[in-house]
Formats: C-alpha cells, structure tokens, sequence
C-alpha cells in the first residue's frame, strides 16, 4: 500500500529516488542534526536515507513509515515525518519528524505531526505512540506539547550527540487521549 496523506497544505507522501537532491540539500545543515542521534537522518546522509527507505515501502509487514513532507502548492519538499511500529503486538510506535530550516517556524511539523498521528491512530490502530527528544529541543517540545502528547520522564544522558553526552525527554499520545 503505497501511502498517502493531505492536511490542508501538505501532501505527505512516499520517498523517491528523485527527492535525494532535495533531502540532501535540507539534512546537510549543522542546525538541521544538531539534536539529532547517530542512525537517524544526517550529515550527507541523505542518499542512504533515501534508498533505505524506499526499500522499507515494500516490506510486509511494513513497520518503518518514513514520508516526505511536500507542500501542496509547488510540491517542494520541506522535510520528512516517522512512524515506526517498535512493538506490534502492543501496538506500540515512535515518532519523528524534520524540517528544512528554511521553513521553520510555519506549523510544518506541527501540521505533519497531527496528520501521521491520526495516520497511527485511525489506520494502524496504533494504542500509543511516543518520541524521544533532546531537553533542549524546544522547537521540536513546542510541536509535540501542541499535539497534546503528554511528558513522561526523562532519559539522563542516554546519548551521544556530536560528542557530547545529552539527556532526552519522552513524550506521548494514547489513543483515548487522541479521540477524547
Ligand atoms: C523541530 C522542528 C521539526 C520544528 O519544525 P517547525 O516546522 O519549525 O515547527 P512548527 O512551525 O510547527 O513550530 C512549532 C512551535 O515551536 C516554536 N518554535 C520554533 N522554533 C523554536 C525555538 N527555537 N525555540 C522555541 N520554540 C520554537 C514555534 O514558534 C511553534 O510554536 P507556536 O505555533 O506556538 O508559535 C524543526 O526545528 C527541525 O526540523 N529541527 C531539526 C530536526 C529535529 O530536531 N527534529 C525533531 C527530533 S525529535
């Protein structure tokens, strides 16, 4: 199943091979991975990111959704939305979303965020799905706390990140939570 989301100035669809120019042109800029984790989209990354997740889209069953984030109005993309299924007999996912900094701060991620939860929840059926953020993200807190996921702890220097050891927050959403 090839998928396919639309929020109101978004379409978030499936990766081609066509989109790594532009994913590399946005992921290769120091503040674009600076509270990022080794694994997850990086630095020159952005070709690998691309085939791997292309491979993904044919997998079955499908557990990894990584979608670019495309704007309706000239199809660029501005970044890229996750939802991995980490544990499917508890329906159990996690979240992860990314902006070009060109765009940021125009409720992209926000907009993306709200339309791959409902994804998670309505068609998944997904009981609860949860990030893990950098306590000093507070961009990347003020998308999740608007999307009514809620704060459970915090994880003390469970990282390294461009050399230095960081502290992340867990933040989530359940499904009663989401429909209430
Ligand atoms: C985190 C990120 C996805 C946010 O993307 P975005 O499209 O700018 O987010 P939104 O426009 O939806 O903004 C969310 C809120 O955060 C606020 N915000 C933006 N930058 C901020 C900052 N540096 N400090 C505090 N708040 C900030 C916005 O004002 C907005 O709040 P508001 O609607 O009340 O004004 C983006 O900064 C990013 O891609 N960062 C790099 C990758 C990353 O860190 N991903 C998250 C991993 S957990």
């Amino acid at each position: 199943m090839s998928i396919k989301l639309q929020t109101e100035r978004m379409s978030i669809r499936e990766h081609r091979v066509g989109d790594i120019a532009a994913v590399e042109a946005y992921s290769t800029q120091e503040k674009f991975w600076r509270y990022l984790q080794v694994g997850e989209l990086g630095e020159g990354s952005g070709k690998a990111y691309v085939e791997r997740v292309i491979a993904e889209q044919s997998m079955r069953p499908r557990s990894e959704f990584n979608l670019a984030l495309t704007m309706k109005a000239n199809e660029q993309i501005v970044g890229n939305v996750r939802l991995g299924i980490t544990d499917l007999e508890n329906s159990e996912a996690i979240l992860g979303y990314a902006v070009a900094p060109e765009y940021w701060g125009q409720g992209d991620a926000s907009e993306a965020v709200k339309a791959i939860t409902d994804f998670a929840f309505n068609t998944l059926f997904m009981h609860r799905v949860y990030a893990v953020v950098d306590i000093e993200n507070a961009a990347s807190i003020n998308v999740l706390q608007k999307c009514r996921f809620i704060h459970e702890g915090t994880l003390r220097e469970n990282k390294i990140s461009q050399g230095v050891r960081r502290s992340s927050h867990i933040y989530s959403l359940l499904t009663d939570e989401y429909s209430a």
